[in-house]
């Protein structure tokens, strides 16, 4: 590796954003979690995170960029309960790191990012720590912090059950070109399950078997007619811009418009770099929209140099 013996260096992860191409909704159980089918793809929006030794039982974190000043960073933040929850779990005595999480994933917004955030720390800290926990291990860790996080450790495009924690890696063909529209403001993940079991009759949530041949077809414009999201009515419902934002994608020629997971964030899908410039152009001078994004899927999930080329 080149850095000197007994001095451990700073561990850079990337971690990837998710969209759900897929998002198939089933009843609740009795602690409120609902069934899902679900389709994750992950895509080239990074969250970067540095993670840095520090003295036994000392666990920060800060972070950087746009909708920082909004997370929290005592021992409520996810990062922080990933770390500890990796020590606890491996056994790693004196444990401790600074963590310094530099944001691109929109905060509150549908595309994960707490989760992935908390899948990097994982990483980072089992590296920081000499690897004490199996990929095994720190799947099951991850089920336990939430249920997209074991998705941001797999990356790449999935099928995801249960919870959404049940990760299946999908065979998919072609490249995805994806245009995400930001809101002003966020949706709490909790309200927006919560007005769709107010309102939604919940059935089996099965996952499209059209979206699926698509997928392993590479016909990205089948793709964009078979996206579907059970939570799209109740997000609307809580922020009806929403619908405007959809249709103002759809008419620009994107393939296919879906809101990403509970929201706020609109994902638009393209055949080509050109096309989606096209649909970003239309969603960036509408006045519900606070920025827009352009992004390709699938890429890999949370991991550490080489693969991701030199930084
Ligand atoms: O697992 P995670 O903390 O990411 O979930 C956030 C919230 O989303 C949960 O508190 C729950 O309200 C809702 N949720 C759900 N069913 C799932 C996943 C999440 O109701 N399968």
């Amino acid at each position: 590796m080149g850095h000197m013996a007994g001095v451990t260096p700073a561990v850079r992860v990337r971690v990837p954003a998710k969209v759900n191409l897929a998002l198939c909704v089933g009843a609740a159980d009795d602690t409120g979690y609902h069934e899902l089918g679900t389709v994750f793809q992950a895509l080239s929006l990074w969250d970067e995170i540095t993670v840095e030794p520090a003295p036994a039982g000392v666990f920060r974190v800060a972070f950087r960029g746009e909708g920082a000043a909004f997370l929290p960073t005592d021992d409520t933040n996810l990062a922080i309960r990933a770390a500890r929850a990796l020590a606890h779990h491996s056994g790693v005595k004196d444990a401790g790191c600074v963590m310094v999480i530099r944001k691109r994933i929109p905060v509150a917004g549908g595309m994960a990012g707490g989760s992935a955030d908390a899948a990097a720390v994982l990483v980072g800290c089992n590296q920081l720590w000499g690897s004490p926990a199996q990929p095994s291990q720190l799947r099951d860790v991850a089920t336990q912090l939430g249920a997209d996080v074991p998705f941001l450790l797999t990356g790449g495009t999935a099928i995801g059950t249960g919870r959404g924690d049940i990760i299946e890696p999908l065979e998919t063909r072609g490249t995805y070109h994806w245009t995400l529209a930001l809101s002003h403001t966020g949706l709490s993940t909790p309200a927006v399950f919560r007005e769709f079991d107010r309102t939604a009759e919940p059935a089996a949530p099965v996952v499209p078997q059209a979206l699926l041949d698509a997928l392993a077809a590479g016909d990205v414009p089948a793709v964009g007619k078979h996206l579907v999201n059970d939570l799209a009515d109740a997000a609307i419902r809580l922020q009806p811009t929403l619908g405007s934002t959809l249709q103002i994608g759809l008419d620009a020629g994107a393939l296919g418009a879906v809101v990403s997971g509970s929201g706020p964030t609109c994902a638009f899908l393209s055949d080509s770099a050109e096309s989606a410039s096209l649909v970003a152009e239309s969603l960036g001078v509408f006045s519900g929209v606070r920025a827009v994004r352009s992004a390709v899927g699938p890429v890999d999930g949370a991991g550490t140099g080489e693969k991701h080329g030199s930084r």
